[in-house]
């Protein structure tokens, strides 16, 4: 049934198909018959909110429940959730016969249009393949991305086509065609339905990314967890971000007024990273580098003392740019020169625990050794915020399997790990960012 705000059944005709077999959206033509109370139109509105109606007017999704009566402007007709075979409930009857308003049948036209996506999957796949359907499905910009499985891949032209044609905005409709994701984080992908276009421009955090969704990682379901991180930052803030993606840490950080060493391994991934830097305007406070984590994690320490963001100055919005030119008022002083990393974010939640064993060698390097133990000592030693997935479903026994691991890596104890749950990622994995003050013992 379509709504059950309704007691009549609407359902969409079936109509199963075959793999290749052809699909035709008249199918989806329908009439039902309701009954309406034709009304004066100056009446409508008390009628609507009448009491002895109430449970009784037809209310379906994306159906009219006050209709116009052709050829008479000063008639309405008030949609009954009644199909003309009901009898007409006693209230309803009375009501009618008492102020001489007439019961009578009207036909409402349903089409392909009004079915959403899953409603026409439902009606036309086979009817084994209808309790697992994909209906879900991610969306990056003008692009929807599902991964079908082996089943469904006979019908793969005809899924991707109704995502499409169902959901505005969309021109695109991919598939995963392997299970196996890459270093990179990213999939293997076929266009289904739509142009073959993978350039994606999305949104996030008020901030404009475009990408290569067949060569970057993205995913829009992260967007909460980029605008919490990123909360926690404070302008003039140095942050550094070791699988930073295409920026969506990064680039509001520094949109926020933090400065960012941003780092990922994926060339493709700092080429577009950096062309969002340019676009959102931080090009000089962000400082994008293509290495592999561990070796990031030790460059920034050392970057952050010998060659400090200089000279930054706070980042003006159009408006108070204007308003500056025009009162020829001198810019705002730079920001502070920070030589301390305030934070380290590290999304790769497959396998950023293990990395975290490159902080004892970053901030014991021989080369800087007393500088660290000076600045660090003084201003405090980063917050690190790890991203990881657990089996362990339950809190405590998730917080006890992260924090173990974390330790390990870390070749140290934490006094006062804190534990965020990001999401489920599959039935059996959960995903959490785990976030620390690196212990003093570090430097040791
Ligand atoms: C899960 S994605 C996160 C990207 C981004 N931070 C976000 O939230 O969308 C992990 C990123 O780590 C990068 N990556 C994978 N292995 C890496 C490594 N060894 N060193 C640095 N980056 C790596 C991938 O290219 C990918 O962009």
């Amino acid at each position: 049934m379509t709504s059950s705000l309704s007691k009549i059944a609407i359902n969409p005709p079936v109509h199963r198909i075959q793999p290749g077999g052809p699909f035709n959206r008249d199918w989806f033509h329908q009439k039902v018959s309701v009954m309406g109370l034709k009304l004066p139109a100056s009446r409508t509105t008390e009628f609507m909110k009448h009491p002895e109606l109430k449970g009784h007017l037809l209310r379906l999704p994306k159906v009219k429940g006050v209709v116009n009566v052709e050829n008479d402007e000063h008639t309405r007709l008030l949609l009954l959730d009644l199909t003309e075979e009901d009898p007409i409930p006693e209230p309803v009857a009375t009501l009618a016969e008492k102020n001489s308003i007439e019961v009578t049948p009207y036909t409402i036209d349903l089409d392909y249009d009004y079915w959403t996506a899953e409603e026409v999957l439902k009606s036309i796949l086979p009817e084994d393949l209808i309790a697992d359907m994909p209906t879900a499905f991610a969306i990056a910009g003008h692009l929807a991305h599902v991964n079908l499985r082996d089943a469904y891949l006979p019908y793969k032209d005809i899924i991707g086509q109704v995502i499409l044609e169902k959901n505005k905005g969309l021109r695109t409709v991919v598939n995963k065609t392997d299970n196996i994701d890459t270093q990179f984080r990213f999939f293997k992908m076929e266009t289904i339905a739509g142009e073959p276009d993978t350039i994606v421009e999305a949104h996030e955090s008020g901030c404009r990314f475009k990408f290569d969704f067949a060569k970057v990682y993205w995913n829009s379901r992260l967007g909460t967890e980029h605008e919490r991180l990123v909360s926690l930052f404070q302008a003039g803030d140095l942050v550094a971000d070791v699988f930073a993606g295409v920026g969506p840490f990064a680039i509001p950080a520094a949109r926020k007024g933090s400065l960012v060493l941003a780092n990922d391994l994926n060339p493709s991934s700092t080429h577009y990273m950096s062309a969002n830097c340019q676009d959102n305007r931080v090009q000089d406070r962000v400082r994008v580098t293509t290495m592999d984590g561990r070796e990031f994690i030790k460059h920034a320490v050392i970057e952050a003392i010998d060659n400090p963001f200089v000279n930054i100055r706070p980042l003006l919005s159009s408006k108070e740019r204007s308003k500056q030119a025009r009162s020829a008022q001198p810019p705002p002083p730079p920001l502070p020169v920070q030589r301390i990393i305030k934070h380290f974010v590290m999304n790769l939640p497959a396998t950023a625990l293990e990395f975290l064993d490159a902080f004892k060698p970053a901030f014991t390097q021989a080369s800087h050794a007393t500088k660290i133990r000076e600045l660090y000592g003084s201003g405090g030693l980063p917050a690190i915020h790890c991203h990881c997935f657990t089996r362990e479903l339950e809190r405590e026994r998730a917080e006890e399997d992260i924090i173990r691991r974390a330790e390990e890596a870390l070749g140290t104890r934490l006094s006062n790990p804190s534990l965020h749950y990001v999401r489920r990622v599959a039935p059996n994995k959960d995903m959490y960012c785990i976030s620390f003050q690196l212990p003093v013992s570090i430097m040791e």
